[in-house]
């Protein structure tokens, strides 16, 4: 492994008790022990490599100065108002931590049922944006397209009856997109799962000369019991109605993951993305094998308190079950991660440096 593993002490045998002598070696023209003899050998053998490079960090956001809300169910996330955000811009570039994607907690009483405040130019977001990118400007920021941080349901869309609607949802993302490139998001992130929203958005933006503001896909995202802590951070969790089965997709299904990028890539996406994560590695390596373009994975909340949970109660190592897995979406074939553990895994890639 690149960072260091808990040394435990080396075994003394009692005089007398070394293993015997065996009389017979096996013949193996082949011994893969070898090349893992030694650290310096081990390095050199290495395939991939985890660099802070490769980390999205994502923040909520909450209305309010100089402060910060814990999230219950993600220990050491917080939700931040925006001179915090500021300041975690900051932090993101000394750790060289390439860019932020930011989520927000809408308060109860701007939430609709047509999402009103996603088109607000002075809503929190947009705000946010602006701060960060005129105090740290070389941080990348990245916008979340998606109605559920402003819906009074919850859902990612407007609803009619118990239905939510694809084409009346995807005109709205793109007024949303446009919305948040013009506060100076630099890539536009839908993560709502409606059909034909990325070439809605790409028109949008390119009509009002955005051409240069990417899209990030969230291409194949899944319907995932794993997001139940994002919920909470961003305030959707109790007010949720049903479930997001008929836009996300069937956590069952690898081939339509495949259609989705393909549409996605076609419509004009830069990066597409897969989420959650590790429980999903295979698509991950079936998008990058097939499609050649970036791809990202989103290790979810749900999975960082997975980790996080079972290293506070001592029944993992924590910090190394993060690098592991943080090293396990590069070997899949993820170019970068979005992940709450960013700031902390970039602390200890940078020093091992
Ligand atoms: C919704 C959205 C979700 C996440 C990011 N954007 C959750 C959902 O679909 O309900 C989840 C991220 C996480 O769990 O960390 N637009």
């Amino acid at each position: 492994m690149v960072w260091p593993l808990p040394s435990r002490p080396k075994y003394s045998p009692l005089p007398g008790q070394d293993a015997p002598a065996i009389a017979k070696k096996l013949n193996l023209a082949a011994r893969l022990r070898r090349n893992r003899k030694a650290e310096w050998s081990r390095r050199l053998v290495r395939e991939t490599a985890l660099s802070a490079d490769d980390l999205i960090w994502p923040v909520f956001l909450c209305e309010g100065e100089k402060t910060r809300e814990l999230v219950a169910s993600m220990p050491g996330v917080e939700r931040l108002t925006i001179d915090l955000a500021v300041r975690a811009a900051v932090e993101a570039a000394e750790l060289k931590i390439p860019a932020l994607a930011l989520f927000p907690l809408t308060p109860q009483h701007l939430r609709n049922e047509a999402a009103s405040e996603a088109l607000n130019s002075e809503n929190l977001v947009c705000r946010a944006i602006r701060a960060i990118k005129k105090d740290v400007p070389g941080v990348g920021l990245i916008a979340d397209v998606a109605l559920d941080p402003y819906t009074s349901h919850g859902h990612d869309g407007i609803l009619r009856g118990d239905k939510v609607l694809n084409d009346e949802t995807v005109f709205v993302l793109a007024e949303q997109a446009l919305n948040q490139a013009r506060a100076g998001a630099d890539v536009i992130a839908p993560s709502d799962m409606m059909d034909g929203r990325v070439g809605a958005i790409r028109a949008a933006l390119d009509k009002e000369n955005f051409e240069d503001v990417q899209i990030l896909s969230y291409a194949a995202k899944y319907a995932s019991a794993f997001y139940g802590p994002f919920r909470e951070a961003i305030g959707t969790g109790a007010i949720l109605c049903g479930d997001k089965r008929t836009y996300q997709m069937d956590p069952a299904n690898s081939n339509e993951a495949l259609q989705e990028v393909a549409q996605d890539i076609d419509e004009g996406a830069d990066i597409v993305m897969v989420k959650p994560g590790l429980p999903y590695l295979d698509i991950v390596f079936r998008i990058k094998d097939r499609f050649e373009v970036p791809v990202f994975a989103y290790q979810v909340s749900g999975e960082y308190s997975m980790i996080m949970a079972a290293g506070i109660n001592g029944w993992i190592d924590g910090d190394n079950a993060m690098m592991e897995s943080l090293t396990a979406f590069k070997r899949a074939g993820a170019d970068a991660v979005l992940t709450y553990f960013a700031p902390r895994a970039a602390k200890i890639l940078r020093e091992m440096a």
